[in-house]
């Protein structure tokens, strides 16, 4: 196992109506800013919740937080803030409301220019590079991403998306209400099975370094997601299958199953490639790249993709290579399942695509991936080849 250093102060407040600590979380003199995204949250009635629980507190909105956050758009509320002195935010949605918020937060009082929040990649930002920034908390409204219990997010500008990791970012508390979730269409539901198990494996099948309770706690995850990810999909309002999807999300990307362990995160960087050039969707860019990748792989990855198929999948029969073959077909078919398309060619991408993806990861230095930073653009351009 490698030394970690860990930290995550993030206060989960899980189960039913748990809107209620608002009151005791927010500073009875905040001023708050409520950030929401496209409107599911107005429209369902949410939003006048969170406001009635904020009670007298002066309280202003924030909407329009479109999927894959853009730098434009947040710009705006982060002079919102500055104009009516927010003390407080309340995000109030899914991984792009919670990182727009994230983003508002370090950029509203940036001494510099706030863009230059999206050159630090996977380097903290400091208090010296984003100034003082402001507190806020998050009711979650989609089970995918991680974001309401960790430091991350990822900001969209021009034709890029871009990480911003920040100990300044991580939520004062988290709302996980299940059923705050009810509302989703199917696709958002499958999307997020298919990030949490990607999380997931992005710090699993790497090489294995001995770190007994992360992988047990990985393979708890994964085999969680493949028990009640298609029941949370098909059944909206089944409440125990959605919670366990809900705490799934949030496990896979809180920095616990990370520590002391090495980690990939090369799906994602071609995946928010062929989003920001597509525009597919986060999860189905992961469902589409990583069984892929898997394949390509195989060689670096074989030691952890036969602990995976042996102990997530339960393939014990077979040579060591039908077992790999087998445990990467159970993981496409799995995403398939959930009605998550799994080739580019399914979302009307053709071949001629793949050389501009390849042009935009060598644009943003996307040249030495993986967890032995070997994914160079030609291993790149194979992975992109066998998800056709
Ligand atoms: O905008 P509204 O109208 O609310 O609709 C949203 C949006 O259209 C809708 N939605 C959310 N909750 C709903 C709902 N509709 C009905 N009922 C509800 N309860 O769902 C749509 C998608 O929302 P979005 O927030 O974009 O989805 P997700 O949570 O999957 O977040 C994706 C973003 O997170 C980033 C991705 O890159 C992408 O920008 N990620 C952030 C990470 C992090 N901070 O750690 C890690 C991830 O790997 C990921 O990269
Ligand atoms: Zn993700």
């Amino acid at each position: 196992m490698f030394n970690f250093d860990f930290y995550n102060p993030t206060k989960i407040f899980f189960g039913k109506n748990r809107l209620d600590v608002i009151d005791k979380q927010v500073p009875a003199n905040a001023i708050v800013l409520i950030t929401y995204g496209g409107g599911s949250a107005k429209r369902n009635g949410l939003i006048d919740k969170v406001k009635a629980n904020l009670g007298k507190r002066k309280v202003y909105e924030f909407g329009g937080i479109e999927p894959n956050p853009h730098y434009e758009t947040l710009i705006k509320a982060a002079e919102i803030v500055n104009k009516k002195n927010i003390t407080f935010m309340l995000a109030v949605g899914g991984g792009s409301v919670i990182d727009g918020t994230k983003f508002i937060s370090l950029a509203s009082h940036c001494k510099g220019d706030s863009r230059d929040l999206l050159k630090y990649g996977f380097r903290l930002i400091t208090s010296e590079m984003a100034g003082e920034v402001v507190p806020f908390g998050v009711v979650l409204t989609l089970p995918a991403t991680g974001s309401e219990m960790n430091n991350g997010a990822v900001i969209s500008d021009g034709h890029g998306k871009f990480p911003v990791m920040s100990d300044l970012a991580f939520p004062e508390f988290s709302i996980l209400d299940p059923t705050l979730t009810f509302t989703l269409p199917k696709i958002q539901v499958a999307n997020g099975v298919v990030d949490a198990f990607v999380h997931t494996g992005e710090q699993y099948i790497t090489y294995p370094a001995d770190a007994k309770v992360q992988d047990r706690m990985a393979e708890g995850i994964l085999q969680t997601l493949i028990e009640i990810g298609p029941i949370s999909v098909a059944e909206p309002e089944n409440y125990d299958a959605r919670a366990n999807h809900v705490w799934s999300a949030t496990m896979a990307l809180n920095g616990i199953i990370a520590v002391g362990v090495p980690q990939d995160w090369a799906t994602h960087m071609i995946g928010h490639e062929l989003t920001a050039l597509l525009g597919i969707d986060h999860g189905q860019t992961l469902a589409i790249v990583y069984p892929a990748l898997l394949e390509v792989r195989r060689e670096q990855k074989r030691a952890k993709l036969l602990q995976y198929a042996e102990r997530v999948w339960n393939i014990t029969k077979g040579t060591e290579d039908e077992k790999i073959d087998m445990a990467i077909r159970k993981t496409r078919e799995f995403f398939e399942s959930l009605g998550v398309k799994t080739h580019l060619s399914q979302y009307g991408v053709t071949a001629d695509k793949i050389p501009v993806v390849i042009e935009q990861l060598r644009d943003h230095g996307m040249t030495a991936l993986s967890e032995t930073h070997d994914i160079t653009l030609d291993v790149s351009r194979k992975i992109l080849e066998k998800a056709m």
